[in-house]
């Protein structure tokens, strides 16, 4: 009994520290946006698509707390979606680069969810290096998404660890203390294994981390 009541606190507070890992996350770039907005409509549209990605998200938060299913699958646009990803880490102002081949990829997946996951690794990515390429391509059975960086990359001896909840790197390198819960990795694994795949890290010829998302389609 005592056991379960455990079990369910954390996993309410696992929950709870997502949402707010996510909110977070968004709410960075709004204020970003916000500070570059003057007399630029531009930025205005984009914090409007922010806005309503945060709604969604919201809505799929509190239909799965009500017991109801979350976000359904739908045939997303692979290169409209890595193109978003891509424009919303370049604010940070580092080098994000998108490369992909020229025939439309489409496939079925649960599209704020799948999408975070990506935002999440772009998010380290530009925190830690200076110059990022994402890579896609589908075969016959999956799409890949890479993520290379040009970072101090992650001893091989801590790319399993990393993906534990709150897990961050003991270092003097951390950049940016204070703001980072180490959650962004366990969630968008989470989401890539709710979604059949899986979320590898290893090096990048880059120097850095090389991230390999791959599912089946
Ligand atoms: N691209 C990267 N280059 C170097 N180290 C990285 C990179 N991505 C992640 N790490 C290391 O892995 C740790 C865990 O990453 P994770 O995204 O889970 O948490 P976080 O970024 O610290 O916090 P949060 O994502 O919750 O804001 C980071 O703290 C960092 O030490
Ligand atoms: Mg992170």
């Amino acid at each position: 009994m005592r056991d379960r009541i455990e079990r369910q606190m954390e996993q309410r507070t696992t929950m709870l520290a997502g949402v707010s890992h996510d909110l977070r996350t968004i709410l960075t770039r709004f204020k970003l946006q916000l500070a570059m907005a003057e007399g630029d409509v531009k930025g205005v549209e984009e914090m409007r698509a922010d806005v309503d990605e945060m709604q969604a998200m919201l809505e799929d938060y509190m239909a799965f707390a009500k017991g109801d299913s979350s976000e359904e699958a739908s045939r997303v646009n692979i290169r409209q979606m890595l193109r978003e990803c891509r424009k919303q880490a370049a604010h940070s102002g580092k080098a994000v680069t998108l490369k992909m081949p020229d025939e439309n990829i489409t496939v079925s997946l649960r599209r704020h969810a799948f999408k975070r996951a990506i935002d999440n690794v772009l998010s380290n990515a530009v925190r830690f290096a200076d110059n990022i390429v994402i890579t896609a391509r589908r075969s016959k059975r999956f799409l890949t998404i890479v993520i290379d960086d040009d970072g101090p990359g992650i001893p091989a001896d801590q790319r399993e660890e990393v993906f534990r909840p709150f897990y961050r790197l003991d270092t003097a390198r951390q950049q940016e203390t204070g703001t980072n819960t180490g959650l962004g990795l366990s969630i968008a694994r989470d989401i890539i294994r709710s979604h059949g795949g899986e979320i590898k890290l290893s090096e990048s010829r880059r120097g850095g981390l090389r991230v390999v998302i791959r599912v089946p389609v």
